[in-house]
């Protein structure tokens, strides 16, 4: 913005009038071991500003309007779209990047074959070298948060230091920031999380800045004995939201299995049947496989009386309670959606949740000053502004192939804004989980439903979940890939220990959830879904529900137990039994080739298997 010599000489508090009078670089803590930690992140990072964030919405504002005026944020139509503003990233800068993701645990044992593992004072040798200055020219956020409502038992605590504003408003619509987290802190009952984040973009003197400034190297690195967080280069999601996927996972997953606790890669969803009867259950399914709209769910025809309640669409904390039963919490405060295919017929929910104060990531611009991706309308516009700022038509698209919004853009939306959202998602001690899902997004073999004999069979079923690739990571698309409990990307140590972190848990329950798995997008010969997915899934979560009150009936098969036609509730929807049945096929055939893939992943683990998995697989191969 250009200022005026009168503005020049303004005062100090005048030139604060925008943060409320305050100096953002006043430190808002006292917290000595804190403020000595920042002080040598600054001298590391050699940032030209430092500014303490209260997380008040003035602060926010005026975060937003800098961007916009930096280039970073357009300011959306604030008739069509109050508070919402459209971010465009760096065409290389778009999903997280799991080659570069690192667990730095002491041992090389200890992070296990999935994850990338690095020496840890190799590492911080290297970061030292790559953070050194890189906050040059730029202003250092201190970014206090809150994974989990503000005083629960389940709560975890940590500081992200950013040297990116976007960072800050999206963390800011994503966790509990600034000042009550702060008192928190405070109160010095819990350890706090260093979590240092920087664009890897130093400004030299003059340097004119970019929209979204990022680096060609990057480095997600997590240290889980210490619990600490490096990311550098990313700008985007899970590579920069630190609360998210590298606190809520990666080192909380650390934190839960030391504890006995998990943390999952989960939505949580409540359903009330039409007598007011809830029961709230989770399910893993990898990235962009269906968590959010699955939370979101609207009950279909015929389930007029019938409501689904969403909690969360991303993360789980399940812990038991002092009764033996699980509780799970929504760490997150928001929901990063994806926006393609989200519609007002597939998603409604969502749409009314992203309709205002929601920051869109790489989705196209419409010519009214709104938003666009694929599938959120029948008819594309007539011409709109892609994700990468070039002119796109639908014509131009059929030439080329370009999308306009890219197929990993994403919203930042307010999880309180949801129209579904559970009356108890802030509950201190969470909700009470009846049932755990597990599903992937698989073509072929993997039938719309099936119950797991007893919890280790589940867990069994979990650890050898695959999907196909999308494109929520960078890697090719489509590839069936093993991805464990949806943790593949996410699991913060060995996964064979977490398998059997995940069978030991059973131990300290009274009452076991009972394990599903679904597949919406098994495919016919025609190429098309077999199953309307969506709304329509309530009918499957209605059998499930059913099946742990113990109310349905269901047949025993060589995988597990699975509904029969007449088990599922019809009404509204004409589905014929043989669609019902080329769908629910179990076919030993393709079982066979599919248990061999489970080998795959397990050869990798075999020195860390729970036994447990072993005899699953013995008792899987016997039945088929
Ligand atoms: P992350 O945020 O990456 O963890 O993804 P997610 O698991 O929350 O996935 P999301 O709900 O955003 O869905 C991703 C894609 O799957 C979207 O394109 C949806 O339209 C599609 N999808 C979701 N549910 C269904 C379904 O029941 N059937 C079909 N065919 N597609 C679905
Ligand atoms: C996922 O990839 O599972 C996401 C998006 O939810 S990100 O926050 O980028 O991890
Ligand atoms: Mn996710």
């Amino acid at each position: 913005m250009a200022t005026t010599h009168e503005q020049d000489a303004q005062s100090v508090d005048d030139s604060n009038a925008q943060w409320g009078g305050r100096d953002p670089a006043t430190p808002l803590s006292q917290n000595t071991h804190l403020l000595r930690w920042i002080e040598k992140m600054v001298e590391l990072t050699e940032p030209d500003a430092i500014h303490w964030v209260d997380g008040s919405q003035q602060e926010y504002d005026t975060l937003c309007n800098q961007m916009v005026q930096s280039g970073t944020f357009i300011k959306l139509n604030q008739d069509l779209w109050p508070g919402c503003f459209l971010s465009r990233s760096d065409p290389s800068d778009v999903a997280r990047v799991e080659d570069r993701t690192f667990i730095c645990s002491l041992s090389k044992d200890a992070a296990g074959p999935t994850n990338n593992w690095e020496d840890p004072y190799k590492m911080r040798r290297k970061l030292k070298g790559l953070f050194s200055g890189s906050m040059r020219g730029r202003t250092m956020y201190v970014l206090p948060f809150s994974m989990g409502p503000i005083g629960s038992p389940m709560s975890q605590l940590g500081m992200q230091l950013t040297d990116s504003p976007y960072v800050v408003v999206n963390m800011r619509i994503m966790a509990r920031i600034g000042m009550p987290v702060l008192e928190e802190i405070e109160k010095d009952e819990k350890r706090v999380v260093p979590c240092l984040h920087s664009v890897g973009a130093p400004l030299e003197p003059g340097q004119q800045d970019v929209a979204w400034p990022c680096n060609k190297e990057k480095y997600i690195v997590h240290f889980p004995e210490t619990r600490q967080i490096w990311s550098y280069g990313s700008g985007y999601g899970g590579n920069a939201l630190l609360g998210k996927k590298c606190f809520a996972l990666r080192i909380a997953s650390n934190i839960a299995r030391d504890e006995g606790w998990m943390a999952e890669h989960m939505l949580i969803l409540g359903v009330e049947d039409p007598q007011g009867e809830k029961t709230y259950v989770t399910a893993a399914f990898p990235s962009a496989c269906g968590k959010t709209n699955f939370a979101m769910l609207i009950p279909p025809k015929g389930f007029e009386d019938w409501k689904v309640w969403t909690v969360g669409d991303d993360i789980a904390w399940i812990k038991p309670d002092a009764e033996g039963r699980l509780r799970a919490i929504n760490p997150e405060a928001g929901f990063f959606g994806v926006a393609p295919g989200t519609s007002a017929k597939t998603n409604p929910n969502a749409m009314a949740t992203l309709s205002r104060n929601t920051i869109f990531t790489n989705v196209a611009l419409t010519p009214e000053g709104g938003v666009w991706w694929e599938g959120m309308t029948d008819a594309p516009p007539a011409e709109c502004v892609d994700w990468q700022g070039q002119h796109w038509t639908p014509e131009i698209a059929k030439e080329t192939g370009a999308k306009a919004a890219h197929p990993n853009s994403r919203f930042t939306a307010p999880a309180s804004q949801c129209p579904t959202i559970d009356p108890d998602w802030e509950a201190p001690d969470g909700v009470p989980i009846s049932a755990i899902i597990f599903g992937g997004r698989r073509a072929a073999t993997m039938p719309l439903i099936y119950q797991a004999f007893n919890w280790s069979a589940g867990v069994y079923i979990g650890s050898t979940v695959g999907s196909e690739r999308t494109a929520a990571a960078a890697g090719t698309v489509g590839e069936v890939r093993r991805d464990p409990m949806a943790m593949l990307p996410f699991c913060g140590y060995h996964m064979g220990d977490y398998f059997r972190h995940w069978i030991q848990m059973q131990r300290s329950l009274t009452e076991t959830p009972r394990i599903f798995h679904v597949n919406w997008f098994r495919k016919g010969d025609d190429g098309e879904f077999l199953w309307p997915g969506f709304g329509e899934n309530l009918r499957v979560l209605k059998w499930i529900i059913d099946r742990t009150r113990g109310r349905s009936l269901g047949k025993e098969t060589p995988i597990g137990w699975v509904p029969l036609y007449e088990d599922i509730e019809w009404n509204g929807l004409d589905f014929p039994r043989e669609n019902f049945e080329e769908m629910q096929a179990v076919d030993r055939e393709a079982w066979r080739a599919e248990v061999l893939a489970h080998e795959e992943l397990f050869i990798n683990l075999h020195d860390r298997l729970p036994p447990e998995t072993v005899f699953e697989r013995e008792l899987l191969i016997c039945r088929l």
